[in-house]
C-alpha cells in the first residue's frame, strides 16, 4: 500500500509554478488573482486566507475583496464587471457559499469565462464535458495530477465517484472519462451503493460524511481518493473514508489531512498561471 502524499506533491507543484511566474514577471507580466469573499463564514475566511498566502508565496498578485454579509447582488455584479475589464486580473474567484439573498448561478455566469480559474462557468463546464481545453475545477484537477504523479494509468479502470456536486463529483467524472476510465457516478439516492463501490478499481469519495466509506465497501487493491474534509465535534479533521481500516485493502490511498486538500490551492495557482500565460500570448510576449 502506498500513501499518496499531497503535501509533498503540492509543494513541488507550487515551486514549479513560482519558477514560471518569475519568468512571466521577467517578461513584464505579473499574474493576478482577485478573490471575493462575501460575509463572515468562518470556513470560507480560512480558505480565502490560505489562497492569499499561497498567491504571495508564488509571486502572484493577490487582490482581495472582503465584502459585508449585506452586499447586494447588483453590487457584487458591479465589482465582477470591474475585475472582468481589468487587464491586470488574470483570475476571478468568488468564494462559495454566497449569502442566501444572492443568486450563485447569476454570479458565476457573470465572471468572464477566460478568467474563471475555478472552472465553474457553464462555458468551462461544457468544454470539459466535450473534452476541450478548459479551466477545470481545482479539486478534481488536483486529483488527476496526483494520479499522474504516482504513475496510475486510468485507461479501462472501473472508476466510481461518490458525490455529484458541481465542484467535485461531476467534473471528476468527466476528467476520468476523458482519461478513458469507465465511470459510474453515485450519490445519496443510489441503490446498492456499497456493492457498486466494491466493484471500483478507483474509488473517489466526495460526499462530505465522515468515515462514510468503510473497508467492506472497498475492493482489494483499489485506489482510494478521499476528497472529504470533515471537522468532528472533538476538533479532529477526517475524510469521507475510514482511513485506518481502508488502508489495509487499498493499493494507493490519500490521507486526510495531507492528501487532496493541499493540491486544491496548488491547482488554483496553476489555473491563474495558465490564464496569465494566455494574456502574455495575446500580447505577443516571449516567455
Ligand atoms: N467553496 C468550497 N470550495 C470552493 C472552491 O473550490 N471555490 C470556491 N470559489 N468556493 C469554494
Amino acid at each position: 500500500m502506498q500513501i499518496i502524499d499531497g503535501k509533498t506533491l503540492s509543494a513541488k507543484v507550487k515551486e514549479q509554478i513560482k519558477k514560471e511566474t518569475d519568468s512571466l514577471i521577467q517578461a513584464g507580466i505579473k499574474p493576478g488573482l482577485a478573490v471575493i469573499l462575501v460575509g463572515e463564514d468562518k470556513a470560507s475566511q480560512t480558505y480565502v486566507a490560505s489562497k492569499e498566502k499561497a498567491c504571495i508565496s508564488a509571486n502572484i498578485n493577490s487582490i482581495m475583496h472582503r465584502l459585508g454579509e449585506n452586499t447586494s447582488e447588483s453590487e457584487l455584479l458591479a465589482l465582477i464587471n470591474v475585475l472582468n475589464l481589468d487587464d491586470s486580473v488574470d483570475g476571478i474567484l468568488v468564494q462559495l457559499p454566497l449569502p442566501k439573498h444572492i443568486d450563485t448561478d447569476k454570479i458565476l455566469k457573470a465572471i468572464r469565462a477566460d478568467k474563471d480559474v475555478d472552472g465553474f462557468h457553464a462555458l468551462n463546464v461544457g468544454k470539459l464535458a466535450s473534452g476541450l481545453d478548459a479551466f477545470v475545477p481545482c479539486t478534481p484537477l488536483g486529483v488527476m495530477v496526483m494520479l499522474k504523479e504516482y504513475g496510475i494509468d486510468l485507461s479501462g479502470l472501473n472508476a466510481v465517484v461518490v458525490g455529484r456536486s458541481n465542484i467535485v463529483g461531476k467534473p471528476m467524472a468527466n476528467l476520468l472519462l476523458n482519461a478513458n476510465a469507465t465511470v459510474t457516478i453515485t450519490h445519496s439516492r443510489t441503490k446498492n451503493l456499497a456493492e457498486i463501490c466494491k466493484g471500483a478499481d478507483l474509488l473517489v469519495a466526495a460526499i462530505g460524511k465522515p468515515n462514510f466509506i468503510t473497508a467492506d465497501m472497498v475492493k482489494e487493491n483499489a485506489i482510494v481518493i478521499d476528497v472529504g474534509i470533515n471537522r468532528l465535534d472533538d476538533g479532529r479533521l477526517v475524510g469521507d473514508v475510514d482511513f485506518q481500516a481502508v488502508k489495509q485493502k487499498a493499493s494507493f490511498i490519500t490521507p486526510v489531512p495531507g492528501g487532496v486538500g493541499p493540491m486544491t490551492i496548488a491547482m488554483l495557482l496553476s489555473n491563474t498561471l495558465k490564464s496569465a500565460k494566455e494574456r502574455a500570448n495575446r500580447l505577443g510576449l516571449k516567455i
